[in-house]
């Protein structure tokens, strides 16, 4: 049964047993509260009936969108077979991990955790035992997920681009002494703490694109080189743009091949799963061998690692990836977005912008010049006013964040965003 009262009651309940009434950081105003109780292709459904055209795609996790029937035939297949053996070898990871070392540029070695924050925090870990140093450089403005290493200037700023900021209470204060931070896409910058700090950096951890923000053209190489005459391991965190921007991520897009990869969301078609992938060298720190006889073996286990659901699923997605017609018209649909979008924001004299790359894209309200520059933010009220107008016009967004595209929006979909966003900037 569902309805509106259902839904209060939902919320209600959701506010007593919750802090905050929440599941995570994610919230909707209080005004517009809601409870998701079906997804269907790049649908979603609410608890009082309510249908939305959705671009939230689960923060990018359900790339297929939200039940692709391959997905659902594995889940099916696999649920009858046990859903999980503790973290001892089954057939479906291994078949999974090998099909995934196919494809990925990085190669090398896997291992599977559950959430991108455990696999940034565990090829931190890596990194640094396998430099036999401390320190970790990441970029302002970048999300590497929960954890102490992680959550540094990612959108609390000092007064330089220099000076990691904690993003939360209860963060060990200690931990800033072994974080570096750099702006991004600024080569000198990079190039000034390789200088100065280079020897004691064990890990440089970025985001290919940050956030929607694009690599300036040989930004990425020079960060690579950076860390290969240093030594220091360099992380792409590609929880985002894996599988997304191409098959092959954001490696297979720019060319430039980090020694680690740390892959999420979408990996597990949907479900929990995440993993570390790269250089055997490095990856060999984590078996159980290394650790117990190797001063610099690592720790890195969990009872849920390898899922069988999780990666049976994820066999699933990469299967339907992996046709040759998945990505020209997810690419060419989402460009044909962000393109309409552009022009409509042009034609009724809007003055902001697209930024994205390939099937993700958010509203910029600010100078186009700097749209690399985390620090010359958006105008946030502009961009909450846009996205609450596609709210209202049965447009499933997060107002003010990024927006993703799925494989099974459809070209009416574009039209259906389109034609909302012309009556918005209208009354813009
Ligand atoms: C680039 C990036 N890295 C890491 C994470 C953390 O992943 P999770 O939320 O699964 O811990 C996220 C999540 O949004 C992310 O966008």
């Amino acid at each position: 049964m569902t309805g509106s009262s259902d839904q209060r009651n939902l919320i209600e309940t959701a506010a007593r047993i919750f802090p905050g009434g929440v599941l995570s950081r994610h919230k909707l105003d209080d005004d517009r509260q809601l409870v998701f109780v079906s997804g269907r292709g790049a649908h979603v459904t609410d608890a009082a009936g309510r249908e939305f055209l959705d671009f939230t795609c689960a923060g990018g996790a359900v790339l297929l969108g939200y039940d692709h029937p391959g997905v659902l035939a594995a889940l099916d297949a696999q649920a009858r077979r046990g859903v999980h053996f503790l973290g001892l070898l089954n057939d479906t990871a291994i078949r999974y991990g090998a099909e995934l070392l196919d494809v990925l540029p990085i190669g090398g070695q896997i291992r599977f955790c559950c959430s991108g924050a455990e696999a940034t925090f565990n090829a931190i870990r890596l990194a640094r035992a396998y430099t036999g140093r401390d320190r970790v450089l990441k970029f302002e403005g970048a999300y590497h997920g929960h954890h102490d290493y992680g959550m540094w200037s990612y959108n609390r700023f000092a007064a330089d681009a220099f000076s990691p900021v904690p993003n939360s209470a209860g963060m060990a204060a200690g931990i800033a002494d072994d974080i570096l931070l750099a702006p991004y896409n600024d080569v000198a910058a990079a190039e000034d703490v390789f200088r100065r700090e280079g020897p004691t950096i064990a890990a440089v951890i970025m985001e290919p694109v940050q956030r929607m923000t694009a690599p300036a053209p040989g930004y990425l190489d020079r960060v690579r080189d950076l860390a290969s005459e240093t030594g220091a391991v360099l992380i792409f965190d590609e929880t985002v743009t894996g599988f997304r921007i191409a098959l092959g991520g954001a490696q297979e897009r720019f060319g430039v091949l980090p020694d680690l990869a740390v892959y999420g969301k979408s990996l597990g078609g949907g479900l929990p799963l995440a993993a570390v992938v790269g250089d055997p060298d490095i990856m060999a720190l984590a078996s159980v061998e290394a650790w117990q006889n190797d001063p610099r073996g690592v720790f890195f286990s969990g009872t849920l690692f390898g899922n069988p659901m999780a990666c049976a699923a994820g066999r699933a997605f990469l299967d339907a990836l992996r046709t040759p017609d998945a990505f020209p018209p997810f690419l060419a649909r989402a460009e044909a977005l962000k393109s309409g979008l552009a022009q409509i924001l042009g034609k009724h004299g809007v003055d902001a912008h697209i930024v994205g790359e390939g099937p993700m894209w958010r509203l910029y309200f600010g100078d186009p010049d700097r749209i690399h520059d985390v620090r010359t933010i958006s105008d946030k009220d502009r961009q909450r006013a846009f996205d609450l107008g596609l709210l209202d016009s049965g447009i499933f967004v997060r107002p003010g964040g990024g927006h993703y595209f799925s494989m099974a929006h459809t070209d009416e979909d574009v039209e259906a965003v389109l034609r909302a966003a012309d009556r918005i900037a209208a009354r813009l």
